[in-house]
């Protein structure tokens, strides 16, 4: 079982030697030469310096098509008309299980056609150069973000190629990504990730890292994401990782979302080291959205409200065509525009809300909680205790695919809307918490005339792409708002 220790040099190097010859362009990386590539890019292409001096929070899309003239064309467009301010590059879902041959297939294909035969751009096949002309061609710095659990290849060639942030970690791209992997080996794999991420900031190249928040998307506790990011950042941060972007993922509820957010940067600089810098991404919602894009923007504008509010240092922006799957070019940037324009219009207003205080607190307190419970599981050591809490389901994630995650922990709004939890299973959370959450779903029960059962979960699931915040039974609540006989 993994242990938080920073792997060696030699562990390194001989890792890196292993994975050269899993995809020949494994072969053509070169640590020296890709310092070098890194330290020819301007300022405005450093990610670490340019989110960490940001004085409002910076826009970044999703955005990944398998041929490279596209990938550029499409990244500029959504730089251009877009105003993106940090550029992504979405990997393709082979690429994500390490199937590089299939990958190969996919790019082949794409490149004869006017279809993408691939749902993101295949890093690895493409190799260390085409990554460079990749960030040659913008004007923005450039993130790698995919949903790969073992990215260790494709992190040596991203870097490689010059890309300065690399999303992903390794419980937040094990538990909602996939069923098979064991945490102790997505730890070790990671471990690898960050580690090299440490050997180029050690060099004066800083790579951000930015564990993925939102998890499985799906009315996910503030408390237990935050938590989760903490343990991503301390692994990361033990390997040498210097810039740290942590996640969360809006839940619709303003109060609770800001509240989340503030905790999160609080905790976040609390827990890691002094010489880690701390930013925070907010990612509007992840859960399902409403087919209409009318609808879709109405939930892209509470995201950009609600970052306009809590202020992260980065957005990750939706499009209206969300419901569809992959979005438009023209799409994709209409939704980093509405979110500019929600937070240009709010950025500068001094909104006072009631409870963010108190729901701060609570999170915090939960958060905690989870936090003594994974060290106390490995007597003190995160990597062992994480993988104990999750097993023992002290630590847990709702709807998660993972067999590394009981996925027993199942969540339900309160009756103003913010994500409580309905069953705990083994969470590690102390009674009195527990009696909070109970007590506010027990006045969602009493409004709604109904027990609390899995019912309200599975409402709950659905509600926001069926027009509202909180599943509550039809007739109640109805979201048309009833057409009036008087008009
Ligand atoms: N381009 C743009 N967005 C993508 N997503 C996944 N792949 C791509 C891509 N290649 C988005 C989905 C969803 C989120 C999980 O990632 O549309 O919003």
């Amino acid at each position: 079982m993994p242990t938080d220790e920073r792997l060696s040099d030699d562990q390194l190097q001989r890792i890196a030697n292993d994975l050269r010859d899993n995809w020949h362009t494994g072969r053509e990386v070169d640590f020296e030469e890709a310092i070098a590539f890194h330290e020819s890019l301007p300022a405005s292409k450093q990610f670490a310096q340019v989110l960490e001096s940001a004085d409002q929070p910076l826009l970044q899309p999703r955005a990944g098509v398998p041929c490279l003239e596209e990938q550029i064309d499409l990244l500029r467009y959504l730089q251009d008309e877009g105003g993106a301010d940090l550029l992504p590059t979405t990997i393709d879902s082979y690429t994500r299980d390490n199937e590089y041959e299939k990958a190969e297939e996919g790019l082949a294909a794409s490149r004869g056609s006017d279809e993408n035969e691939l749902n993101g751009f295949p890093a690895v096949n493409h190799g260390v150069e085409d990554c460079r002309r990749l960030i040659r061609a913008l004007d923005a710095p450039v993130e790698v973000r995919h949903g790969t659990p073992d990215a260790r290849l494709l992190a040596m060639v991203t870097l490689a190629g010059g890309f300065q942030s690399f999303e992903g970690g390794p419980i937040s791209y094990n538990i909602p990504y996939t069923k098979r992997h064991d945490l102790a080996t997505t730890i070790e794999h990671w471990q690898f990730v960050d580690r090299l991420c440490g050997a180029y900031t050690e060099r004066g190249v800083t790579i951000n890292r930015e564990p993925f928040g939102p998890l499985t998307g799906t009315l996910v506790p503030p408390s237990i994401a935050i938590a989760v990011m903490l343990v991503e950042g301390e692994l990361a941060a033990t390997q040498g990782v210097r810039s740290l972007t942590l996640g969360y993922g809006q839940v619709g509820n303003l109060v609770q979302d800001v509240a989340a957010l503030r905790a999160l940067r609080k905790l976040g600089n609390e827990y890691l080291r002094d010489e880690v810098t701390v930013t925070t991404v907010f990612h509007e919602w992840m859960g399902g959205f409403p087919p209409d894009e009318a609808r879709a923007n109405g939930v892209i504008s509470l995201g950009g409200a609600t970052a306009a509010v809590a202020q992260p240092d980065k957005v990750i922006t939706k499009s209206a065509q969300e419901f569809q799957g992959v979005p438009t070019k023209e799409a994709n940037a209409a939704g980093l525009r509405t979110t500019r324009q929600l937070i240009d219009m709010m950025i500068e207003q001094d909104i006072d809300l009631g409870g963010i205080d108190e729901e701060q607190a609570l999170i915090e307190r939960e958060t905690r909680a989870l936090m003594d419970a994974i060290y106390e599981a490995g007597d003190g050591d995160v990597a062992q205790g994480v993988i104990n809490a999750f097993d023992s389901g002290a630590l847990d994630v709702p709807f998660a695919p993972s067999d590394a995650a009981k996925g027993a922990v199942l969540p339900a709004r309160d009756d103003d809307g913010r994500v409580r939890i309905f069953e705990f299973a083994d969470l590690a959370l102390p009674d009195d918490i527990k009696e909070i959450h109970a007590a506010r779903l027990g006045e969602r029960a009493e409004t709604e005339g109904r027990d609390q059962s899995f019912r309200m979960v599975a409402d709950d699931v659905d509600a926001i792409s069926d027009g509202k915040l909180i599943g509550r039974p039809s007739g109640d609540n109805s979201p048309t708002g009833g057409a009036s006989d008087a008009d």
